[in-house]
This record gives structure tokens, C-alpha cells and sequence, in this order.
């Protein structure tokens, strides 16, 4: 008989029928074994009676949660097990017996990151899973879509793009060489090839920040294109989050539910425009409705953020930010100098940035300016100087957190959560 799963079983309804997978929950007497039975599509009660396995009986008693096992039964409606179905067992194999399994509740969260190699199992993390899958999965069809090419960059690289100290250094046959923390200095090379181009990948930060958004690796979702302005860009955001949550919202209701999100919280980010304000607009807004006095010049701290996100619930596009405090590559503003041309994505809910992103400065005088005033070494972007020698073109792009998007997604206490195996400060094993 052929295998099917306990989802497939369940539409079947009733006669023969075979399913495998792990002993979710057990409990019996000497007359009976039930047994929660656990795939990837669902769960199910199956029940022994001890008159009809005589001869394995000893073998059935010992099953625990999370033995293995193959059952062949007779699946019928009832009301009373908790998916409302039941397979009458009529043979049961047991692949793998398991040991006690070391997770229950009482458990703290130090303990499940210790085994988080089993907690995956857990009906928390399989949800996250699943969710995640649609995420990256909406992410590629999103991006294909609309004509961009998959382009891929090097992880190990020679210097930096993002602030300096965030680096990760390695040894690299005794020289010093990096973890990269964006594609992005590549990926502008690659624009004059294929003009549209996106990437998810591990991005690396040393960043010594114990948030609960804050990952040293993450994996970064990465676009960048030719020609494109400030607007275009966000328009590419805005859409690329709308199309992402649609999916979730089509494909996950389920598993939203079982972890208690509260999806009416998302719907507003579907049907309404994601606003557009400077950061001129946020520092007068924060004063006027959060009394909250922020000194012009600096970047948004999280409570600065936190606080202007509560009067929305949609993500934000906060534009132009200071120029001087910004990566190297983002170019002022003629209209406003004293700004750059780039923005941030903030998440409602107090998520914080999703996406940051800008223009590309390909003024080569300027960027050695911003450079040298950021104690860069010249010599380190000699290639990138490069790229804008030949045939430079108007482009620009965005990374996105892609655990943070989980995170606000699925209504995460913790970013950590939002990957199967969390690397942070203090977080280093499994
Ligand atoms: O704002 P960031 O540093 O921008 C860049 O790296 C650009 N080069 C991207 C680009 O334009 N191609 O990082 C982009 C996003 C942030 O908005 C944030 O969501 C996420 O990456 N991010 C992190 N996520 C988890 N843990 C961290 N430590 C993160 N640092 C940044
Ligand atoms: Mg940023």
C-alpha cells in the first residue's frame, strides 16, 4: 500500500489507508494504545487495541514520543480526536524508538536555543518553518516576475560597505579578509550586465547589539537596478511586501493561527499605500504628537522609531536622511543637500527597519569625499571607482531583513525565532 500523508488521509475520510511519521503524543492502558501521530501536513489519533497486537504488545508499550513509525489502519470520522479523525490500526511498524524527548514546557527559552535541534519539531517552529518557506518562495516569484535576474556575489571579500566595525574578519591564509555584510557593491557591477538584478543570501554583522532584531547572520534580500530613482525603488518595496504578506495570508492561514497572530493586524499593509515622509517630516511629527525632541543630524534610535510607528499600521518609508550619517554610497540630494537620497522601511507593530535602501552615488569625487571623511582606505574601492568610469547610469536598490519581515509577519516576541538555527552575539551552537 502506498504511503499518503495524514492531510491526504483525512481527505480520503474513510477505508484503507497507509501514513507515517512520529508519535506526537501517546497515552494508554492495558487495553488500549492512542497515538498522536505527527507528518509535516498534520496530526492524527491512531488506536491499538491490545487484543488485536498480542504478540507486539511488549514492543507497542515501549513507543514514546517521537518513535517513528509506519501505521496501516482503517481511517473513520469521530468527533472526539482532536482532528476530528481516527485510524483503527491494523499494523503498525516502528522504524525508530526514541529516548525520552528533552523538550516539554517547562523548559526556558536558553534550554530550546541549547536544543533547538529538536525543538525544531515543535508545532511553534514547524509553522515558522513553513511560513518562511512562502516568504523566500514569494520572494523569487516576486522578483522573476517582473524580469529580474538571480545574480550572486561573494561572501568572502577584501573590505567593507557598510560601517566598518561591523565586520567579521577571517583568516584567510594569514591575510585579513571579511564576511560580507551586502552584495550590493557587486551587484553594481552586475547592473550593467543585466540591469535588473536581486539575491537572498547570508548577510554578516559583528554587531554587539543583544535586540530581539538583531542577527549576525541574516539573510538579506538583496535588488538593485539600472536607471531606477528613489520612487521607483520604493514603489519595487512597497509591492515586493504586499505581493510576500498576500502569499503568507493565501497559503499559511493556519499556521498564522496557531501562533496566535492577530492577522487583521496585516491587512491594513495589504489594501493601503505605505506613506512616504522625510526624516524632516518624522523629527516634526515626533515633536508635535509623541513630545519627543529629536536634534536634527543623527540617525533614528529605535525608540525614536518605535515611538513615530505607533501612529501607523502600515510599513513607512522615511526618506532622506542625514547625509553624513550614511553609508559611503548614498548620494546627497541636490534639492535638499543636506540629505541623502535613500530610505528606510519601518515596520508597524514596533518591527523597526525591514528595508533600507537608496540611489547610488556615481559622482566619483564625492565618493572618495564621503570615504575619506569615513577613515576608509581609497585603495580598498578602487574597483568600485571603476564600475562609474564606463558608462555610468542612474541606479539604485534595497536590502531587506528577511527575518525581520518574518518576525512582523508571524508577530515574533524575537527575531531568533524567525531562523531554524540563530547566530548572535551570544548565540553560536547548535
Ligand atoms: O540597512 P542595511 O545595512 O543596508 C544594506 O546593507 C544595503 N547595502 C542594502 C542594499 O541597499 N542593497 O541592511 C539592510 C537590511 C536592514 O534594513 C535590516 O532589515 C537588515 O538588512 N539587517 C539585519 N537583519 C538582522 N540582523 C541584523 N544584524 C541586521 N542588519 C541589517
Ligand atoms: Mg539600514
Amino acid at each position: 500500500m502506498k504511503f499518503i500523508s495524514i492531510n491526504e488521509a483525512m481527505k480520503k475520510g474513510r477505508g484503507q489507508v497507509a501514513v507515517r511519521g512520529w508519535v506526537f503524543r501517546e497515552r494508554g492502558s492495558n487495553k488500549f494504545k492512542f497515538l498522536i501521530l505527527r507528518d509535516v501536513t498534520n496530526t492524527i489519533q491512531c488506536i491499538l487495541p491490545h487484543e488485536k497486537f498480542e504478540k507486539q504488545w511488549g514492543e507497542i508499550d515501549k513507543i514514546q514520543v517521537e518513535t517513528s513509525v509506519e501505521i496501516f489502519g482503517t481511517i473513520k470520522k469521530d468527533s472526539r480526536a482532536p482532528t476530528g479523525y481516527e485510524i483503527q490500526v491494523s499494523k503498525i511498524n516502528i522504524i525508530g524508538l526514541s529516548d525520552k524527548f528533552p523538550i516539554n514546557k517547562s523548559l526556558n527559552e536558553e534550554l530550546l536555543g541549547d536544543r533547538r535541534h529538536l525543538w525544531l519539531r515543535s508545532r511553534k517552529m514547524i509553522s515558522i518553518m513553513k511560513i518562511r518557506s512562502t516568504v523566500t518562495g514569494a520572494l523569487h516569484e516576486y522578483f522573476r516576475s517582473k524580469g529580474f535576474y538571480e545574480f550572486q556575489s561573494p561572501v568572502i571579500i577584501p573590505g567593507g560597505a557598510e560601517e566598518g566595525p561591523t565586520m567579521f574578519e577571517i583568516n584567510y591564509f594569514k591575510k585579513k579578509m571579511y564576511l560580507a555584510q551586502t552584495w550590493q557593491l557587486y551587484a553594481e557591477s552586475a547592473i550593467y550586465s543585466l540591469e535588473k538584478i536581486y539575491c537572498i543570501a547570508p548577510s554578516f554583522r559583528a554587531e554587539k547589539s543583544k535586540t530581539s532584531r538583531h542577527l549576525t547572520e541574516y539573510w538579506h534580500t538583496e535588488m538593485e537596478i539600472a536607471w531606477a530613482n528613489l520612487d521607483e525603488i520604493m514603489d519595487y518595496a512597497e509591492e515586493m511586501t504586499k505581493y510576500v504578506l498576500k502569499k503568507v495570508l493565501e497559503k499559511n492561514k493556519e499556521e498564522l493561527e496557531f501562533l496566535g497572530r492577530d492577522i487583521k493586524k496585516l491587512g491594513p499593509a495589504l489594501k493601503k499605500k505605505f506613506p512616504r515622509v522625510t526624516y524632516d517630516e518624522v523629527l516634526k511629527i515626533l515633536k508635535d504628537k509623541k513630545k519627543m525632541k529629536v536634534s536634527w543630524g543623527k540617525d533614528l534610535r529605535t525608540i525614536e522609531e518605535e515611538k513615530f510607528m505607533e501612529l501607523y499600521d502600515t510599513p513607512v518609508f522615511v526618506t532622506n536622511y542625514p547625509k553624513e550619517v550614511m553609508a559611503f554610497y548614498k548620494p546627497r540630494d541636490p534639492k535638499n543637500p543636506k540629505t541623502a537620497r535613500c530610505f528606510d522601511m519601518l515596520g508597524p507593530e514596533a518591527n523597526g527597519e525591514l528595508i533600507g535602501g537608496s540611489e547610488r552615488d556615481i559622482n566619483i569625487e564625492e565618493l572618495k569625499k564621503s570615504l575619506k571623511s569615513k577613515g576608509e582606505k581609497l585603495e580598498d574601492y578602487s574597483h568600485y571607482f571603476d564600475i562609474h568610469s564606463y558608462g555610468a547610469v542612474p541606479h539604485g536598490g534595497y536590502g531587506l531583513g528577511t527575518e525581520r519581515l518574518i518576525k512582523w509577519i508571524c508577530g515574533l516576541d524575537t527575531i531568533k525565532d524567525a531562523i531554524a538555527f540563530p547566530r548572535t552575539m551570544t548565540r553560536t551552537s547548535p
